[in-house]
């Protein structure tokens, strides 16, 4: 009896013990963009790393949050509405337009770009965004339209201009666009995001004039392609250049600054190579970040690397959401008041030459 009084003893200890233990808890990486729910905060920004099923599988399967799909160009619309021979002049400009953004679009066509599109929609479980890229109103609209019927679960718009002329003035071009939005919200019930330049003269103003009119996300900022020139063969040449880590400092700030201000979702786009580098930017408010070069530089799978140090930062800091950290650093939450202002800048130029001792001249 004592035996098995003892015996009972030593079962009910082990049971306690057993139920004390705690299993360390796993930070979860879930946000809301778009009032889609992704399981991180990892999106593959719009390029050709998801252009069809395979590729797109890949992606899904190295743990990103949702994927954008290759952007839909007025040039690829332009090609299935006019006859090239016949309209060569007017169909030129648009070329110049669309090549100075991104040189190597494909020239498929529109309806080839939807029919693979909604393969892509069908095939991941994870939300997929479709990207439009236009340069006429009638074409944003009904390009917006045929897009969202594909099924996709949000649409972001491109917003850019490349001035050609001196006539326009930057409230004309920002008036056009506010138009486009406006316009593309009364063509489709899903969520919109607008993916902008960073080239304007006051990005903050147009980003909450972009909020006020309703635009859901704001992608900050979208990387333009710039011509270079070959002077041996005397000729333009477009070549691809792939971000580097310091290219997110842009997006940093401005996210930054916004966060706290805006209705708008932010996702920090550009330079985001690394889980440290998403860390950062949701440090600094946005709610998720887009990545391309990082994954072209390193193979989708890279993807999952990033996710777990940003995983392994949150278990080593104690944070189980990302609520719990994001926006710690924006201009609103932090105590010293010139660190998003040019005083910063005017410190470190003063300072250059013991800045410089201490990190490059070393
Ligand atoms: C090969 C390639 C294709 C791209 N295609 C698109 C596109 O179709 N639409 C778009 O909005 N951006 C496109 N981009 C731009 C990326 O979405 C992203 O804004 C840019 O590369 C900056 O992010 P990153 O620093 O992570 O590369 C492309 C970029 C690359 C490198």
């Amino acid at each position: 009896m004592i035996v098995n009084c003892r015996h009972a003893l030593a079962i009910y200890r082990n049971q306690k013990e057993k139920r004390t233990i705690k299993p360390v808890p796993m930070s979860d990486l879930k946000t809301n963009y778009l009032g889609l729910e992704l399981k991180n905060p990892l999106i593959a920004g719009a390029s050709s790393l998801s252009k069809d099923v395979a590729n797109a599988k890949k992606l899904e399967d190295a743990g990103v949050g949702a994927i954008v799909y290759k952007s839909l160009f007025e040039e690829q619309i332009q090609l299935e509405e006019f006859e090239l021979d016949q309209d060569l002049t007017a169909y030129d400009d648009r070329h110049a337009e669309m090549i100075s953004l991104f040189p190597n679009i494909e020239h498929s066509g529109a309806k080839s770009h939807l029919h693979d599109l909604q393969k892509v929609k069908e095939a991941l479980e994870i939300p997929v965004i479709a990207s439009l890229n236009c340069v006429y109103d009638v074409s944003w609209e009904e390009y917006a339209k045929q897009l969202a019927q594909t099924g996709v679960d949000a649409l972001e718009l491109n917003f850019y201009s490349t001035p050609k002329y001196h006539l326009k003035t930057a409230e004309e071009i920002e008036h056009e666009q506010i138009q486009v939005l406006k316009n593309v919200q009364k063509s489709v019930r899903i969520p919109i995001s607008i993916k902008l330049s960073p080239h304007y003269t006051n990005p903050l103003n147009f980003i909450k004039r972009l909020d006020e009119e309703g635009a859901q996300g704001l992608v900050l900022f979208n990387k333009l392609f710039q011509p270079d020139i070959d002077i041996e063969k005397e000729e333009n040449e477009f070549s691809y250049i792939l971000s580097t880590e310091y290219d997110n400092r842009i997006a940093l700030r401005y996210t930054g600054l916004l966060a706290g201000q805006l209705n708008a979702d932010i996702i920090a786009s550009g330079g985001i190579h690394t889980g440290a580098d998403a860390i950062k930017t949701i440090l600094a408010g946005a709610t998720a970040v887009q990545s391309v070069s990082a994954l072209y530089n390193n193979g989708v799978e890279y993807a999952t690397t990033m996710l777990a140090d940003i995983q392994a930062w949150m278990n080593r800091k104690g944070y189980n959401t990302l609520d719990e950290f994001r926006g710690k650093l924006s201009a609103q939450n932090i105590k010293d008041p010139f660190a998003y202002k040019r005083s910063q800048y005017v410190d470190i130029l003063l300072n250059s030459k013991e800045i410089l001792d201490k990190t490059v001249l070393r």
